[in-house]
């Protein structure tokens, strides 16, 4: 056999650790568990790209109301009857629930639902970033029996909140998130959609300041008076994941704003886009008014690869947000409760 020297096994080692992060081989984690969920989340994705976004969004909505617990996931538990964390008013359109299932089947038992939502959300982020936002995970979360929909709302943010209400929410028990954490984690916003309700108070004449040509756009699109029709259709959180008229009507050229014009990406764009009042929620523009949090959203926008690590860090702190619930178990359906009664 010939021999190799160290000027060929450098080459060859550069390419095995390449493969190693190679998902399609299945080895991207040493964790076979973590290695499946990766397979799912970029199948689900590839079929239906809406799903990535919805999978980064559960794990703030399950992580930050009772720690990362999956109770986000329930359909009925024994104390909470169907009224459970998915009806809450601040968990409206959130989805993925599907993945979430396909893939506990693949993991089986021993997995809890906690520990695949985080897994998933992480994957998610990683591939709508295209690799800039990857960082690594430790299992052993357990699934908790209650999930209440007042509780969820008491806990969630709104997207009509002010700029201290935003503060107080991160900062406060259960969650310990700073101003700073806050405005990194706001830059999710760059993916994903978001219902008329959720965005309507920026379409009066008395709406926290909005780039005009932005909000006629979104006026011409969604017309508030579909609510009083029933109706609630969704536009994209980021102008630049919108339709080529849409970017038209509101004057949002990418290039020019120094945005990648790249749809769909997990990136600072958010950033680029609230600075010039671009962005759907008061939430988002409050963001603008306190000293510190306007101070990073200029930070993040000038420098990409700060966002990306300092998203890396909060990500990682909020799927590990302990579980707060007395009676923790692993679910053997992430839907429903193990048994019907805790005593
Ligand atoms: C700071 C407080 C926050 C508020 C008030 C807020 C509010 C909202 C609202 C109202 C929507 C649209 C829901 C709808 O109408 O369908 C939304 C969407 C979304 N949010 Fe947030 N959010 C906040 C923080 C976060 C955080 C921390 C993350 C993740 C780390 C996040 C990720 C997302 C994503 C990815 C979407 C799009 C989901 C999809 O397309 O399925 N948000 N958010």
């Amino acid at each position: 056999m010939a021999k190799l020297n160290a000027a060929a096994v450098l080459p060859l080692c550069v390419v095995l650790a390449f493969l190693a992060g190679q998902s399609a081989a299945g080895r991207y984690y040493s964790d076979p568990v973590q290695n499946k969920v990766r397979t799912e989340v970029e199948k689900a994705i590839a079929y239906n790209p809406s799903v990535g976004p919805a999978l980064v969004r559960l794990v703030f909505h399950d992580c930050w109301v009772n720690g990362c617990d999956g109770s986000v996931l329930l359909d009925k538990t024994p104390t909470d009857g169907t009224n459970t964390e998915k009806k809450a008013v601040q968990n409206i359109g959130l989805a993925g629930f599907e993945v979430i299932d396909t893939i506990k089947q693949k993991v089986g038992v021993a997995t809890s639902c906690a520990d695949i939502l985080v897994f998933a959300g992480r994957d998610a982020a990683d591939i709508l970033s295209a690799g800039n936002i990857f960082y690594t995970l430790t299992g052993g979360r357990k699934d908790g029996v209650s999930s209440s929909a007042s509780f969820a709302d008491a806990n969630l943010p709104a997207p009509t909140f002010g700029v201290d209400a935003l503060k107080n929410n991160f900062a406060a028990p259960g969650h310990g998130f700073t101003t700073e954490e806050l405005v990194v984690l706001s830059g999710a916003h760059s993916i994903g959609v978001a219902h008329l309700s959720s965005y309507q108070d920026r379409l009066g004449a008395d709406a926290t300041p909005i780039d005009p040509d932005f909000q006629a756009a979104l006026i011409k699109v969604t017309p508030p008076d579909l609510l009083k029709k029933g109706q609630n259709p969704t536009v994209p959180n980021n102008a630049r994941d919108a339709s080529s008229a849409f970017r038209k009507d509101a004057a949002y050229d990418p290039v020019a704003l120094g945005v990648n014009p790249k749809r769909g990406v997990l990136d600072n764009s958010y950033y680029h886009n609230n600075l010039v009042n671009k962005v759907l929620f008061e939430s988002d523009w409050v963001l603008r008014t306190d000293g510190e949090a306007a101070g990073k959203l200029q930070e993040y926008r000038d420098n990409a690869t700060a966002w990306n690590l300092d998203f890396i860090d909060a990500m990682k702190k909020l799927s590990g947000l302990r579980a707060q619930g007395k009676t923790l178990e692993i679910r053997k359906n992430c839907r429903l409760t193990n048994q019907q009664y805790y005593y």
